[in-house]
């Protein structure tokens, strides 16, 4: 049985829904390539602010132990949108797997990403933005997705710049206040089409019991959280901000992808695409190949030929 596993996000098509989450093997433009050479559905790159950083000290990620997930304090390691925006210029829109490529930014400031926004919509490239509002890991600088104000505010000066389809990346939502506040202020922009849920769950501490010190260094060793145990957190988000948007706008799921079972999970809560970080990182990007084959496999089994099969039909008891 042929098995569909192409969606469509912000008007673009994706010939299988799995790309990397941002951040993870997308900074350089080598491991850009990889995506490239991956069979991910797409690909998008490190968050991007006005200038280079080189980001927190190392050692700034690390695995749990048990394969629960990850632990990462990065910094917002990256190039500076420059190197981005002229990847995005070269980038063969063309190349034979037809992926699209996402473009991630995450200005420390209004500013930083209005003049970012402003650069790639003057160069007027088929890729697609997506803002992050929702890195835990710059000291003194709070995630704006918990500052409902600033966001809606950021959105009013950045929506009109950007001026067509684009997505958000949000940081993990814990109360039905919270989900409600966050939805109605997205369903006010019809450029966004998109959220990302979630970015990782920030500020956790991970403990080496042997040593009894921080498994990494920066923030006294405080760090967002990805993997398999923020899986729940990540498909009640998912879920939560399919039921609220309004038609028309999507959501891509990210936090817990290990294999083709918690895809189709992230799909039940109403993921029109599925990122993966912590296990590309451990595994590199032949997990793509692996999870799609599982994928496809479990669709099999229970007979279903797309995705929008069973897209947002989770059951509730
Ligand atoms: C980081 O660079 O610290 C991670 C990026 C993010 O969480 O948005």
């Amino acid at each position: 049985m042929a098995v569909d596993l192409s969606t469509t996000i912000a008007g673009v098509k994706l010939p299988n829904l799995l790309l990397n989450a941002s951040g993870v093997n997308c900074r350089f433009e080598n491991e850009l390539q990889q995506l490239v050479e991956s069979k991910s559905g797409s690909l998008i790159t490190k968050s991007a602010t006005l200038n280079s950083r080189e980001g927190n000290p190392e050692p700034r990620y690390a695995p749990l132990a048990g394969s629960i997930g990850s632990i990462n304090s990065m910094g917002l390691p990256n190039q500076g949108y420059e190197y981005y925006l002229n990847y995005a210029k070269n980038f063969d829109y063309n190349n034979t797997a037809g992926k699209p490529l996402f473009i991630s930014l995450a200005g420390l400031s209004l500013a930083e990403n209005k003049t970012m926004c402003e650069a790639f919509r003057d160069a007027n490239l088929p890729c697609v933005l997506e803002v992050n509002f929702s890195c835990p890991n710059v000291p003194g600088k709070p995630q704006v997705g918990y500052d409902m104000e600033a966001m809606e505010q950021a959105l009013q000066v950045l929506d009109p710049i950007i001026g067509r389809p684009f997505g958000i990346k949000l940081p993990p939502y814990f109360d039905i206040a919270h989900f409600d506040q966050a939805a109605a202020i997205f369903n006010k922009f019809d450029n966004v089409v998109f959220v990302t849920c979630i970015n990782s769950v920030g500020n956790g501490l991970a403990i080496d019991l042997d040593s009894e010190t921080a498994l990494i260094k920066p923030k006294d060793g405080f760090g967002g959280l990805g993997g398999l145990l923020v899986l729940p957190t990540a498909l009640a988000n998912v879920n939560a901000f399919y039921r609220r948007l309004k038609p028309g706008k999507q959501v891509i799921g990210c936090g817990g992808v290990t294999s083709g079972k918690e895809v189709f999970l992230h799909i039940l809560a109403g993921a029109s695409a599925v990122e993966i970080g912590t296990q590309l990182m451990e595994e590199g990007t032949g997990v793509f190949e692996r999870v799609q084959k599982e994928l496809v496999e479990l669709m099999t089994a229970k007979g279903y030929k797309s995705v929008e099969e069973f897209r947002g039909k989770v059951k509730t008891l």
